[in-house]
């Protein structure tokens, strides 16, 4: 009997729908797999064959053609082995199922009839969504889908809870909201709060100026200075996800699964704050690959991209990054097609001044000759540097501020300020797609900044005597503007100004 099973592919972020069409007649056994099937499609006939046998049906002793549409798109995965073993079972006549064309299949069968979960699941959920019918996941998967509203799912542990479903023609959802509240919390608790990091005024002004416009930023300073520790606590002053960005990012999320990723696929609720070692590769990066895989710009998406050492990152994959940093988005050419994947994300780095590391401190002498700092300083290229508004010298703590153990302001003090800032730049870009100062354009950067003459004049000047870019200049002015924002202020003056110069100190 011939039959059409229903399905979706990943191609890049995009789910593709494919059919499964199975027919098995009379005639010497066999079995063909047509139709662009990868090394993974064409090993699930023997998992999934086993699969059915541990259901007590047997499939074999016809022959059998399968056939994977549209033909010309590359089928990876295990995704479609539930797919096919529901069609193997329909077409041999060991299962009916009313309705069949409802039903969408995706999931990976184990030899023994477990359903294990694959990655895109939300990406195939929000097409299904568009499309209508009914999806059919492995359990493990059940969280994401739960994601989309509206959408008709049924989730099973094992091929034979599957088949109990179908054959009963139930339907359930799951509903997860409890759930998610829970994974906030848990996973807020995890981030590092400023009220234990002492002292550093200056740079906790900063990064809340960072976090509340969303502007790139990099700390310079000497080993040990605290750094690191600080940008780890940004996430704990970063508004809270909105739904359509928790969306957006457990989409990414989820088509970076690997295979055998255990356990289950649990939504990106707190904003992300990815930190790719210094010996990434471009593709790790921005993405690609043979698995058409998203790279860790877009894995930070609605988040943080921290890039800790910023001089050891090799510089060509530095500035492949130029590209998502202004476009938000990174596009990936293969021959079968491009695909973009969104990649909006605040960037951090941070760095030594020097090799040894001590060339601004006063306790410590530095030992690098001037060439060597040049040619440190050097590996960060110039477009890149311009690109990031907020640069700051991260002094040495005075070891006597630890004295007693003192506490500073917590982050859910700073991040009240931060949201509230936020809210301003909400209703200021409402209607269009920028949602923060840092996003928007040069034009606008100088109409919202409303200064008076004497304000712009003396922005001019200042930027002419430090020799700003006029990229540079105009980010100076978006840098007022969140500052502005920050102070409530409509109109930006001169001390929102000088403060947005002296992050651009730097160079
Ligand atoms: N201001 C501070 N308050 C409390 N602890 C601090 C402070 N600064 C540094 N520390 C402690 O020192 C450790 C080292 O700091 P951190 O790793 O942030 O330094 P860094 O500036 O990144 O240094 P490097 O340049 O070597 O990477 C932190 O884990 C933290 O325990
Ligand atoms: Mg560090
Ligand atoms: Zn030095």
């Amino acid at each position: 009997m011939f039959k059409r099973i229903r399905s979706y592919c990943l191609f890049g972020i995009k789910a593709v729908p494919v059919s499964v069409e199975v027919d098995a007649s009379q005639g010497l056994p066999g079995f063909t797999l047509v139709g662009l099937p990868d090394n993974a499609v064409r090993e699930s006939r023997e998992r999934v064959v086993s699969a059915i046998r541990s259901i007590g049906k047997v499939v074999t002793g016809f022959r059998t053609t399968v056939n994977l549409s549209p033909a010309d798109l590359r089928k990876e995965g295990s995704a479609l082995d539930l797919p096919l073993a529901i069609g193997l079972l329909v077409s041999t006549g060991e299962l009916s199922i009313s309705c069949l064309d409802k039903y969408v299949f995706v999931g990976e069968l184990s030899l023994d009839g477990l359903l294990k979960p694959v990655r895109g699941v939300l990406s195939i959920a929000m097409s299904l969504a568009r499309d209508g019918g009914v999806l059919v996941i492995p359990r493990g998967n059940a969280q994401e889908a739960s994601l989309v509203e509206g959408l008709r799912f049924i989730c099973a542990d094992s091929l034979k809870e599957c088949v109990e479903h179908l054959e009963a023609g139930g339907e359930s959802g799951v509903s997860v909201a409890e759930g998610m509240k829970h994974f906030v919390d848990a996973e807020q608790n995890e981030i590092p709060d400023f009220e234990n990091v002492v002292g550093m005024e200056g740079v906790k002004r900063a990064l809340e100026i960072a976090a509340a416009g969303a502007h790139n930023f990099l700390l310079v300073g000497s080993p040990g200075a605290g750094k690191t520790l600080c940008a780890r606590c940004l996430p704990g002053i970063l508004p809270e996800m909105t739904e359509q960005e928790i969306l957006e990012t457990t989409r990414i999320h989820s088509c970076a699964r690997r295979a055998g990723d255990a356990g289950e696929f649990r939504p990106v609720v707190v904003r992300p704050f990815r930190t790719p070692h210094h010996s990434a590769s471009m593709v790790s990066l921005v993405g690609g690959g043979s698995r058409l895989a998203p790279g860790e710009a877009s894995l930070a998406h609605n988040g943080v991209l921290f890039l800790d050492e910023l001089p050891e990152f090799n510089r060509g994959v530095l500035e492949a990054l130029r590209e998502p940093m202004e476009e938000g988005s990174i596009s990936v050419s293969r021959a079968s097609g491009t695909v973009v994947w969104p990649a909006r994300f605040m960037m951090g780095a941070a760095m030594n001044p020097c090799p040894c590391g001590f060339a601004m401190d006063p306790k410590h002498v530095c030992t690098c000759l001037p060439e060597a700092k040049k040619r440190y300083r050097d590996k960060i290229s110039g477009p890149l540097l311009d690109r990031i508004d907020i640069q700051v010298s991260v002094p040495p703590v005075d070891t006597r501020m630890f004295a007693g153990n003192p506490k500073g302001e917590s982050s859910a003090a700073i991040r009240k300020r931060v949201c509230a800032a936020r809210n301003i730049q909400r209703e200021r870009f409402a209607g269009t797609s920028v949602k923060s100062n840092a996003e928007m354009s040069s034009k606008n950067a100088h109409k919202f900044a409303m200064m008076s003459d004497s304000v712009e004049r003396f922005a001019i000047a200042a930027a002419e005597k430090m020799a700003l870019s006029a990229r540079g200049y105009y980010r100076l002015l978006k840098v007022a503007r969140t500052i502005a924002d920050l102070r409530k202020s409509e109109k930006v003056n001169i001390d929102d100004i000088s403060e947005a110069l002296r992050y651009r100190a730097y160079r």
